[in-house]
């Protein structure tokens, strides 16, 4: 655990956020009154029954989702409610996402989707990202692949391949959903020490997961029931 380099700076902050999804009848509250402070270094793991909440959480920190009501700041930025270019440069800026199922562009290079990123990136000039052969260097794949197409690599590689797309925008934030669903414990295993090499960076890492060697990994754990969080472990 880093916590060396933890701060009290706020990457997230989620406050009363509910969410529903449809209306009447066969509405589904799938957030219910939620409350979450995300410190910069943090290592987090969701987890939870089906259905509780925790994908709908994620999104909702990643702006690719707004809350039916309560509010939600990235890095002390409100996320616009209305304004969802606002909204879409903030993801591009701020979070990098990592899915079960890799979302890789098959028709793209190991290196172009790795760079896709930073095609919606606003620069700034502030930050200083790395280069994309670095960024594979980080994910502990050789840079010979970087010419080579997703559906030439095996599955774990590609899980990888998408850490260093989540990493090439340099996100306050690195969410994961189900980031090891579809690997076998080996490849498990190789993701999480990526991860956990990425945390002790200072890299803010937010895991769901149902594997409980997964959770393992992180410094808090919260427990999702109902759309609402449960009481958290701490380290
Ligand atoms: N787009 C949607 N429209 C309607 N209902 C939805 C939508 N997305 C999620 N839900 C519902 O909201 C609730 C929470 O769903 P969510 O996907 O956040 O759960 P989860 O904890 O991630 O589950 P799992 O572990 O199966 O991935 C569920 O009842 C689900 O059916
Ligand atoms: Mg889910």
């Amino acid at each position: 655990m880093s916590s060396k380099q933890m701060s009290d700076r706020k990457v997230a902050y989620l406050e009363e956020v509910t969410k529903v999804y449809g209306e009447g009848r066969n509405s589904v509250r799938a957030l219910d009154g939620v409350n979450l402070s995300v410190l910069s270094g943090e290592f987090i793991a969701v987890v939870g029954p089906s259905g509780s909440g925790k994908s709908t959480l994620l999104h909702i920190l990643g702006c690719m989702d707004i809350p039916t009501t309560g509010t939600v700041e990235i890095d002390g930025e409100p996320v616009p409610r209305t304004n969802e270019r606002k909204r879409t440069e903030l993801r591009g800026e701020k979070i990098g996402f990592v899915f079960q199922s890799f979302h890789l562009l098959n028709e793209l290079t190991v290196r172009e989707n790795v760079e896709l990123p930073r095609m919606f990136l606003r620069r700034s000039g502030e930050k200083k990202l790395a280069e994309i052969g670095e960024l594979i260097d980080k994910v502990n794949m050789p840079r010979a692949v970087l010419d080579r197409r997703p559906s030439e690599i095996s599955g774990g590689e590609r899980q990888r391949v998408a850490i260093a797309r989540a990493l090439a925008n340099d996100p306050s934030m690195l969410l994961c959903d189900e980031p090891t669903g579809n690997l076998d414990s080996a490849n498990s295993d190789s993701v999480m020490k990526i991860f956990d090499g990425l945390n002790e960076e200072g890299v803010t890492i937010i895991v769901v997961t149902h594997n409980p060697s997964v959770a393992d990994h992180a410094s808090r754990i919260v427990t999702m029931r109902d759309g609402k969080l449960l009481g958290e472990v701490g380290e």
